[in-house]
């Protein structure tokens, strides 16, 4: 899933081929569709990286497909680690301080999603997303302080923009979402004498990604006409916002969240006629689930 770039990026895009040479970019989600284009767009224009996940053969072998893109990058694929449990990253930390020299660059990007309504959220649900998505890029900035700290790196959260307003069957995913945009906003504010930079990329619907397989508006509504570029976005379009904020022509943009979106979440949500009627057959179910 997904669409990955190949070595026709580092001519075709606006980047210098070179930009990062020298630099080490720290993945979580890496393996997945949106973070693994953007440690792509890293790696081919100069950068070493390490990315992590939780499933052990996807992110080793994604790691190598995306070390292949540029003749001598060296990208580790770390499996088996949560995001939860910072002791887990910290040990991903090391080993990628061991093995490629440094950590510059952060992209806490690991994600849970899943569509469901309040009724049916259970405590634990919204626990386990709230633990990955907020909790996970605590976890990740905080095992790599030290790097970011020496380095005077920059970190980049993958959020979104459903939390502008209101989206059915996304309570967990929006609360979580909001707290990863306070949380950058917080530490672009206290890291900024250190020199490190802290911001967001918002993408919206982004073609080819695994959440938009999950999250999707249902078939019957169609949305892109509604997007007012008129088109999906690509993972190139997060590829070419995640190497401007972290190159030096992003050195003042610090506490901002930069939204990718074609501007849809303007228009107010997706739901349109389905509205209420979506919510009413999941309010009346009598069996509320704790
Ligand atoms: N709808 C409602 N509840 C759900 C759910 C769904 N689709 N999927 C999981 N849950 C609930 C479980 O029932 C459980 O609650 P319970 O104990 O009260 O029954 C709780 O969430 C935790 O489930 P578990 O499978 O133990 O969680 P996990 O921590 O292993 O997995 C998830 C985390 C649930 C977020 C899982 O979807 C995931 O791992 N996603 C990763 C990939 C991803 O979502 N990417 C999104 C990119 S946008």
């Amino acid at each position: 899933m997904g669409n990955t770039l190949d070595q026709s990026y580092v001519t075709r895009s606006a980047w210098k081929p070179d930009i990062f040479k020298g630099k080490v970019v720290f993945v979580t989600g890496g393996a997945g569709s949106i973070c693994r284009v953007q440690t792509e767009a890293m790696v081919l224009l100069g950068a070493n990286a390490t990315i992590i996940g939780r499933n052990v053969a996807k992110t080793e072998t994604t790691a190598k497909e995306i070390e292949s893109l540029r003749p001598g990058a060296k990208v580790i694929g770390l499996g088996n680690v949560d995001v939860r449990d910072v002791n887990s990253l910290k040990k991903a930390v090391d080993h990628t301080v061991e093995q490629l020299g440094k950590i510059d660059y952060v992209i806490a990007g690991a994600a849970g999603n899943f569509l469901c309504d309040f009724n049916h959220l259970s405590s634990n649900a919204f626990k386990s997303v709230i633990s990955i998505d907020l909790l996970g890029s605590f976890n990740t900035v905080k095992a790599c302080f030290e790097q970011l700290r020496k380095n005077k790196g920059a970190i980049i959260f993958v959020s979104a923009t459903l939390h502008y307003y209101g989206v059915p069957f996304q309570s967990h995913v929006g609360a979580a979402k909001a707290g990863i945009d306070a949380l950058s906003n917080a530490l672009a504010v206290e890291f900024g004498p250190l020199g490190i930079r802290s911001n967001c990329i918002a993408p919206g619907a982004i073609d080819g990604t695994e959440g938009m397989a999950r999250l999707a508006p249902p078939s019957a509504t169609p949305f892109v006409n509604k997007i007012p570029l008129q088109r999906m976005g690509t993972t190139e379009d997060i590829a070419d916002n995640t190497v401007y904020l972290f190159s030096p022509a992003a050195s003042y943009i610090t506490g901002t969240i930069s939204v990718v979106d074609g501007a849809w979440w303007h228009i107010g949500g997706v739901m349109g006629d389905l509205y209420p009627s979506i919510v009413e057959q999941a309010n009346n179910d009598p069996e509320t689930k704790l």
